[in-house]
């Protein structure tokens, strides 16, 4: 049976992989998608995230979510990376379709309600429309099955800071509920991500095999793989998103490694994800009691972009 799963998105580029990966994936069945703010505001995370499912020729729901952060003052947009459209500035026709008339928290509580103990939420942006879900109904903690998200580091840099990932560094405070509620969750950070690369050969012969979605995702990763030359002088770009639908397709690809994940909420450290591996105890208490969660920690780069790109092919 396919594992059932919503994505909670802010599309995006990387976002974009993660979606198409998704819909060309039989072991998975997209419930719905659910958008937030990050790489773009909400409203063109949402227009992005209907595009996709018409790129895709899926009928999907696309439930709008949170527009700022919890707590703090957002973060400006990182057009430097996604371009202005969120899709390296390739000048797509808006949608057809539109939003459902429903919050994206919303959405989450009442798909999770209905499919009791079946849905996997996948979280590619910073983590409000959980945190809200949470808010409106706790019950769900213990109704999914699986919370599997991009974001954080426990041992890598940060790519927004020395210490934090842009997800969790534009809302930590929701973040924080996230890694402390009582579900099961998967964090694929940067100590993986970071260890694979997704280069133009992969996404040449995807658009070989694929054109119209391969097309797509060939013509708008060119922004993003032009950003990683000029910044880090890399040839291809990290596989951030998409690291998380190979997980809940095949997570034999990554090794994990459990413990609690607090975020940092203020001052120089804050969007840092903190890490305290199980079985060791520490004298300050914010670790204690808080559920385990699974930290990548390794990936076979080899197999990941294999999958990546048979499924897409
Ligand atoms: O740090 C990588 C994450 O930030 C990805 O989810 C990317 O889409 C951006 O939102
Ligand atoms: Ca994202």
């Amino acid at each position: 049976m396919a594992r059932k799963i919503i994505i909670d998105t802010d599309p995006g580029i990387d976002d974009a992989m993660a979606i198409l990966f998704a819909f060309q994936a039989p072991q998975l069945e997209v419930l719905g998608l659910t958008t937030t703010f990050g790489n773009v505001s909400v409203d063109l995370a949402t227009q992005n995230a209907i595009k996709l499912t018409e790129i895709a020729q899926v009928t999907v729901p696309v439930a709008k979510g949170v527009a700022v952060p919890s707590h703090i003052a957002p973060r400006p947009h990182p057009d430097f990376v996604h371009g202005k459209d969120g899709f390296g500035n390739i000048n797509l026709p808006a949608p057809a379709g539109s939003a459902i008339d429903k919050s994206a928290a919303q959405f989450i509580v009442d798909t999770v309600r209905a499919f009791p103990g079946e849905v996997t939420i996948i979280a590619l942006g910073p983590l409000g429309n959980l945190a809200k879900a949470l808010e409106l109904d706790p019950e769900v903690a213990d109704l999914v099955d699986e919370v599997v998200l991009m974001g954080g580091t426990a041992i890598e840099y940060g790519n927004v800071s020395p210490v934090a990932e842009a997800n969790i560094m534009n809302d930590p405070h929701a973040a924080d509920k996230v890694f402390t509620a009582p579900w099961q969750v998967t964090m694929i950070g940067l100590d993986v991500t970071h260890q694979v690369l997704l280069d133009n050969d992969i996404l040449s012969r995807i658009k070989q095999a694929n054109p119209e979605e391969g097309g797509f995702l060939f013509d708008c990763a060119q922004y993003y793989i032009d950003f990683y030359s000029s910044r880090f002088d890399m040839n291809g770009c990290y596989f951030h998103d998409a690291s998380t639908i190979a997980y809940v397709m095949d997570p034999s690809i990554f090794g994990v490694e459990l413990g609690a994940v607090r975020v940092a909420c203020e001052g120089i450290g804050i969007g840092q994800t903190i890490f305290a591996p199980q079985g060791m105890s520490f004298p300050e208490p914010h670790w204690n009691d808080v559920p385990m969660t699974q930290v990548c920690m390794e990936v076979d780069s080899e197999k990941l972009l294999t999958l990546f790109e048979t499924t897409l092919s």
